[in-house]
């Protein structure tokens, strides 16, 4: 398993690229099962999450290449309808080919998906959904076995929303008879992206973001072609890393709409920034950081996947401030490892309630989960001597090259390869 040794201190400078959306990418692969034929997808981030869905579909018959970004992927005839679980417990997203395998083929086998690094994850959204289009839905073994004639379209209230559980019942109720309403659906980019796919493909969807999806079923959907929108969370992170360091940089190609709330969270805390289409500049070369409270909420709130970065940023800013994460209660995993950097942290419950300190000390870390990894890493960037991170196979999940992007900006880091140490 590879680590990064990082010596902290230097500001970051200069210019970066913002990739695909790690979180597009996984709906939108999957959704290429509802047809027939060569979908392309443009701006595929290259990110080990990304090559596990490209293995899944693989082992469902599913033909891809992948060059420079853009995806290919061609279906004549599928296999098998099965998600092995050697792909659903690396990697929970597996879970979206679920609903596009039910519609198209009248059934599908998906291995359950566990607990998750930071605690429980259901996906009774998922199956209710299906359910209440007419599937038939057991559990065999740890596998969701699922089974239906066409699926008939029907009328969904959430109790809760959910990106998984929208996309999965959006991809299915495309090739339902009929009209299906999903209420409270999510309206996070990444849907939008999705629902952009899908009527590309001959879906008949309205209402887009908003908290009413409107789907109209369709006999049949072609393959179609789609660009990934830019990664928010990828974004945002660097963003931070900007900030941490009291360094200047300057994103490109950002949808900077998309990250309003982290603009406006950095800019409280007294970062200059300017968004000029899709480049954002931050400088925060002459400004000390002043702590700000975040609580997270669905989009366009702030969102739950930067909530580790930002305790990291609060613990060296000035003053206190409580970080409440309201999306997954259980996420801190990342509180006792920046303990161990000298970060001053108290938790209760699903808050954080952090102390700046002036500075944090190298020390050896590491992290069970993405965005928890991400945050040691900040923490690393001006940590007083070496911060070791371990188990940097989790950001591989979800950024590409996020150490040499960083190196790129002045970061003082390195991998270091499995077996050389
Ligand atoms: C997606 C993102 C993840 C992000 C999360 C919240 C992908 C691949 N992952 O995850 O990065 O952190 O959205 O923005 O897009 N819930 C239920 N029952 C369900 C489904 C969800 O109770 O059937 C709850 C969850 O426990 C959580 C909340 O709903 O409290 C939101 O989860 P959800 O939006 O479904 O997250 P994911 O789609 O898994």
């Amino acid at each position: 398993m590879d680590k990064f040794i990082i010596h902290g201190g230097a500001k970051l400078n200069g210019k970066v690229k913002v990739e695909g959306a790690k979180n597009s990418s996984l709906a939108l692969m999957p959704a290429t099962l509802l047809t027939c034929g060569t979908s392309v997808l443009k701006n595929t981030p290259k990110l080990k999450d990304v090559f596990t869905m490209i293995g899944l579909l693989e082992t469902l018959g599913v033909k891809t290449a992948f060059a420079d970004h853009t995806l290919t992927i061609k279906i004549e005839k599928l296999k098998s309808q099965d998600a092995p679980y050697e792909y659903v417990k690396k990697m929970r997203a597996s879970v979206y080919v679920l609903g596009p395998l039910l519609a198209k083929y009248g059934k599908a086998k998906v291995s359950m998906p566990g607990g998750c690094a930071w605690g429980p994850r259901p996906i009774n959204l998922h199956l209710e959904g299906l359910k209440k289009l007419g599937a038939e839905i057991d559990l065999e073994e740890g596998y969701i076995i699922a089974k239906s004639k066409r699926l008939i379209g029907t009328e969904i209230n959430f109790e809760k929303k959910s990106v998984g559980a929208t996309g999965n019942l959006l991809m299915a109720a495309t090739l339902a008879r009929g009209t299906t309403i999903i209420n409270n659906s999510a309206m996070e980019p990444e849907i939008t992206n999705l629902v952009q796919f899908l009527n590309k493909m001959g879906a008949k969807i309205s209402g887009k973001n908003t908290q009413q999806l409107v789907i109209e079923g369709v006999d049949e959907l072609k393959p179609a072609r789609i660009d990934t929108i830019s990664d928010r969370i990828e974004a945002g992170t660097l963003l931070v890393a900007g900030a941490i360091t009291n360094g200047k940089i300057e994103l490109s190609e950002c949808n900077t709409t998309h990250i309003k709330s982290i603009i406006q969270k950095l800019e409280e805390c007294g970062c200059k920034i300017l968004v000029n289409n899709d480049i954002i500049t931050l400088d925060a070369s002459d400004s000390e950081i002043i702590a700000s409270d975040v609580s997270t909420s669905e989009y366009p709130g702030f969102p739950t996947d930067m909530q580790a970065q930002w305790i990291a940023l609060m613990s060296v800013a000035k003053g206190n401030s409580k970080v409440t994460d309201n999306i997954y209660i259980d996420r801190f995993n990342h509180v006792p490892e920046l303990l161990r950097l000298g970060a001053s942290i108290k938790m209760d419950k699903n808050t954080a309630s952090i102390s700046g300190v002036k500075k944090l000390k190298g020390a050896k870390v590491m992290s069970t989960d993405l965005r928890a990894s991400a945050s040691l890493v900040l923490a690393g960037l001006v940590a007083k001597g070496t911060t070791e991170v371990l188990r940097v196979y989790h950001l591989d999940r979800g950024y590409q090259f996020i150490d040499e992007k960083l190196k790129n900006l002045g970061a003082n880091i390195k991998r270091v390869k499995g077996d050389e140490y």
